[in-house]
């Protein structure tokens, strides 16, 4: 761990340069991808957006614990599988993160240091994961971003498997953790609703569509609250009493919000007490907030999507740009501030699925959500297509063919990247 932190210490050395016939005939290039190590990128990118990135959303190699190319300059050497002879190689096994783990916190930990300091105070970051490295990184982000600073971690089911398999737990889950800068003015996360959901507002008055929900609180009570528990008196003069544990209205806020409220008589002369919910509220429409199980694609999914844009893109399991842009919307839906446009940043970017949520998003919600990559030049000897070229295809095709056909709104804004390589120190 010494290493590094002073790997986090040491100032950028190097320098970037861009690559100006990448984007020449774009106009407006806003996004940026630059290639290297993202260790000195993200030291240059503290000089020119530190405290600005909304959201960084990364999927780190995972500790294969085979050949994982870090090429920072230390290195951390340990001999597999050594026994531990006598106490006191116990006690300095214990005194380290496992052997096994360790040049993975090591890689992780400047990164994700310079990663914190680059979001701004509404910041948020969500890391892919398996299960293998997650209690490690939950470690390391309790301790870089501090433990309340954890929003919480999303289970991904990312295939769906079934039947026998050789080993005890068919594995079809993956994890995304997900830390604030400073949970205590992060605003609430939001998602759509389904059309299922808004399929339920059928009722409708001079206010818009409704729907009637209960004004008793279902479920148990886990924080009884006495200010939700009072008396009702029917249109016939009766007394109501909540018939769960309390209302989900303070007896103020019933008062105040009469014309929402209905009163209706079961068949067996009960009373119920209904509130409308209406679709649109004075700040849009209704949303909910997203739940820690998402399975809405699969890395199917992602490997179909790569395959349809780069003609059989050959990468294992790149991530589905839906999974990605759904994790941005949760976190970019406040009010738009063209002043202050929010940067996306993904450091790890492979074949940069981020980009491509970051396009589709804009374009769905008329935005300008500014996505800066980083990706690596040196090859991963397991994929035989060039990563930074399947990078460059999936942004091309992203950028040209807009998901709902239209050219107009590439002409208005044309999500053009730029293109900058990092040399390091001769
Ligand atoms: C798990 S993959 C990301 C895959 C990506 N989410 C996708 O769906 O295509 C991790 C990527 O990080 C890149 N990488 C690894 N070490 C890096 C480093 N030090 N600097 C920049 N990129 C690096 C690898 O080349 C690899 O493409």
């Amino acid at each position: 761990m010494e290493e590094a932190l002073n790997e986090l210490k040491a100032p950028f050395e190097g320098s970037i340069s861009e690559d100006t016939d990448y984007c020449k005939n774009v106009p407006d290039p806003i996004h940026k991808l630059y290639t290297g190590n993202n260790l000195p990128i993200l030291k240059y990118l503290l000089g020119e957006i530190s405290g600005e990135v909304k959201v960084i959303y990364i999927d780190p190699p995972y500790n294969t614990g085979s050949i994982l190319n870090y090429h920072d300059r230390f290195s951390v050497s340990y001999k597999k599988n050594s026994p531990l002879k006598r106490a006191e190689d116990f006690d300095e096994w214990l005194s380290k993160p496992s052997a096994d783990h360790s040049p993975w916190m090591s890689f992780m930990f400047p990164r994700l240091a310079l990663a914190r300091k680059l979001l701004r105070p509404d910041g948020v970051i969500f890391i892919s994961i398996d299960d293998r490295e997650l209690p490690r990184l939950r470690l390391l982000m309790d301790w870089i971003m501090g433990e309340k600073n954890h929003i919480g971690t999303v289970v991904w089911r990312k295939k769906v498997v079934r039947g026998r398999g050789n080993r005890h737990i068919i594995p079809q889950t993956e994890y995304i953790v997900c830390y604030a800068k400073d949970i205590s003015i992060l605003p609430p996360f939001q998602e759509p609703l389904t059309d299922d959901m808004i399929g339920a507002y059928t009722k409708k008055d001079e206010m818009g569509a409704y729907k009637e929900i209960p004004l008793a609180k279902s479920g148990t009570a886990h924080s009884p609250r006495p200010n939700l528990v009072y008396p009702i008196i029917a249109p016939d003069g009766t007394t109501i009493h909540c018939p769960t544990h309390q209302w989900r209205w303070s007896e103020k806020t019933f008062r105040e919000r009469q014309q929402e409220i209905l009163f209706r008589k079961t068949k067996k002369g009960v009373w119920r007490i209904l509130t409308k919910q209406y679709l649109e509220t004075a700040d849009g429409l209704r949303y909910r907030t997203p739940t820690s199980l998402y399975d809405k694609v699969t890395t199917t999914d992602g490997t179909k999507e790569l395959q349809a844009i780069s003609g059989n893109g050959n990468f294992d399991f790149p991530k589905p740009s839906r999974l990605i842009r759904d994790l941005i919307s949760w976190a970019t839906t406040g009010s738009p501030q063209p002043d202050r446009p929010e940067i996306i940043l993904d450091f790890f970017a492979g074949t940069a699925p981020t980009a491509q949520a970051v396009i589709d998003l804009n374009r769905e919600d008329h935005r300008r959500r500014i996505c800066y990559l980083v990706q690596d030049r040196i090859e991963d000897p397991r994929h035989t297509d060039k990563i930074l070229e399947l990078a460059k295809i999936r942004i091309q095709k992203a950028r040209e063919s807009p998901s709902d056909g239209s050219m107009e709104d590439q002409a208005i804004f044309p999500q053009g990247f730029r293109l900058f390589h990092y040399l390091p120190p001769a």
